[in-house]
């Protein structure tokens, strides 16, 4: 009966889909419960190059049974598309092994719309979104005016109660942002013929998750985003709209926590971030351009939804300690090892100074994230190529040392270590 439980330590894009792949090869159910589109993962079967947004990971493997949860939102017409994609590369699109939670909620066109507006109105303060319409779609489910997935069993109801959304946004995009109204008629169009694309795959996966775990199946409930971009938890007001920690696979796909056996953190050796917002180990110079990659490479640090250059920085260890505590982790994942081969030297920020003091927690108001430096602590890089070393054993001492620093500063095992883009390049520890 156990659900494990995947979530990203830093500002999402630490390699969770690669991992869920990887866990899924020995699951049942991969479950997403959390965002929307704003997320996007490339996994690389052999030759086959796949891009998942909505869908969770699991479905390139035969045999799982994949469920976006309760706790998402969902755009009808991205979710269509990607489907359809995942079938011309003759990927099972089975309704009997996809599912869409009827309670999830919908994103429409004026959700982007105003999530546009919205960002051009914030200015300076801008949060940088997606623009996926994610904040507006969680803004309607919190005010009781959301539409759900389950409205797209119906067609007529479907279509009554989407018009009605649609006009009551462009009406909220005319009278607050005075931006131009979504075409009406073209958009419900679109809408209808993804929704009856959509229907068969409705259903209530709350209980299709329950009745899996007392059968004793295996459930890998996929977070999206990472702690830092938690609605409660992260560097509110930069942060996403949902909840991203492991709570949140709690209520987003409704099942309790007597079920959950581990909860795996994944943590990029480096940090990124896309978006605004402070990072207190961002770095502006070469190394961080080092880190990042030209954008040559699929895996170099650009955004998979928008293309957007990431911001880069040293691991910041106060950061990923502290997502070890609001989700309570049971084991850790280090990804992209192999991008600091060759480095002299590598940083690690072990604590922060904030107004003349040591800080070694992360600060819960935004002024005084803001405010923090980085105390780092050095340690030897390593020059060779580990891209193909497959034991821990095996790695350069101080590559093992740079791994063993990271579990003794926050305080929870490594089990596995990736040191290459391919599904067999990483490190099994325990
Ligand atoms: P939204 O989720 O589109 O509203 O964007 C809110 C913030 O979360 C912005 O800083 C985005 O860049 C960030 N964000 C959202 N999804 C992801 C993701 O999958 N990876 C990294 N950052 C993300």
């Amino acid at each position: 009966m156990p659900a494990h439980i995947l979530v990203g330590t830093q500002w999402g894009d630490e390699g969770k889909g690669r991992i869920a792949d990887w866990l899924a090869s020995q699951a049942d159910i991969v479950a997403r419960y959390a965002g929307g589109d704003n997320a996007g993962h490339t996994v690389r079967v052999g030759d086959e190059t796949y891009k998942l947004h909505l869908v969770p990971s699991g479905v390139l493997h035969p045999g799982v049974k994949c469920i976006m949860g309760a706790g998402m939102v969902i755009n009808p017409l991205t979710l269509a598309s990607e489907l359809r994609a995942l079938a011309a590369q003759r990927v099972d699109i089975s309704p009997n092994r996809i599912q869409l939670s009827t309670r999830a909620h919908l994103i429409t066109p004026v959700h982007r719309a105003i999530d546009a507006a919205r960002e051009a109105q914030r200015g300076q303060r801008a949060i940088g979104t997606t623009m996926r319409g994610i904040g507006p779609a969680y803004v309607d489910r919190t005010a009781r005016e959301g539409l759900r997935a389950g409205e797209m069993e119906n067609p007529d109801i479907f279509a009554r109660r989407m018009r009605a959304r649609l006009e009551a946004g462009n009406q909220l995009l005319a009278d607050v942002y005075q931006a131009e109204p979504v075409p009406l008629d073209s958009a419900l169009a679109e809408l209808c013929e993804a929704a009856s694309f959509l229907a068969p795959y409705l259903g209530d996966s709350s209980l299709t998750i329950n009745e899996a775990l007392e059968a004793d199946k295996t459930v890998i409930c996929e977070g999206a985003q990472g702690t830092l971009l938690d609605i409660d938890h992260g560097g509110y007001p930069y942060v996403t709209s949902s909840s991203t920690i492991a709570g949140g696979a709690l209520t987003g796909l409704g099942f309790g926590p007597r079920y959950v056996d581990r909860v795996i953190g994944v943590a990029k050796a480096f940090t990124t971030r896309v978006g605004s917002g402070p990072m207190p180990t961002e770095l502006h110079d070469e190394a961080g351009a080092r880190l990042r990659g030209t954008g040559a490479n699929p895996w170099d640090e650009f955004g998979t939804t928008t293309g957007r250059p990431r911001r880069t920085g040293w691991l910041d260890g106060v950061m990923v300690r502290y997502a070890a505590r609001i989700n309570g982790l049971t084991e850790l994942v280090i990804t992209k090892m192999d991008v600091l081969s060759s480095f002299v030297d590598l940083k690690i920020a072990e604590a922060y100074q904030l107004n003349g003091q040591m800080v070694r927690h992360m600060p819960s108001e935004l002024d005084d994230f803001a405010a923090c430096e980085p105390v780092y602590e050095t340690v030897p890089g390593w020059p060779e190529d580990i891209t193909g070393v497959r034991t821990f054993d095996s790695l350069p001492g101080a590559a093992r040392r740079y791994i063993e620093r990271i579990e003794a500063l926050v305080n929870v095992p490594v089990s596995l270590i990736t040191v290459g883009p391919a599904r067999d390049q990483s490190i099994q520890r325990r």
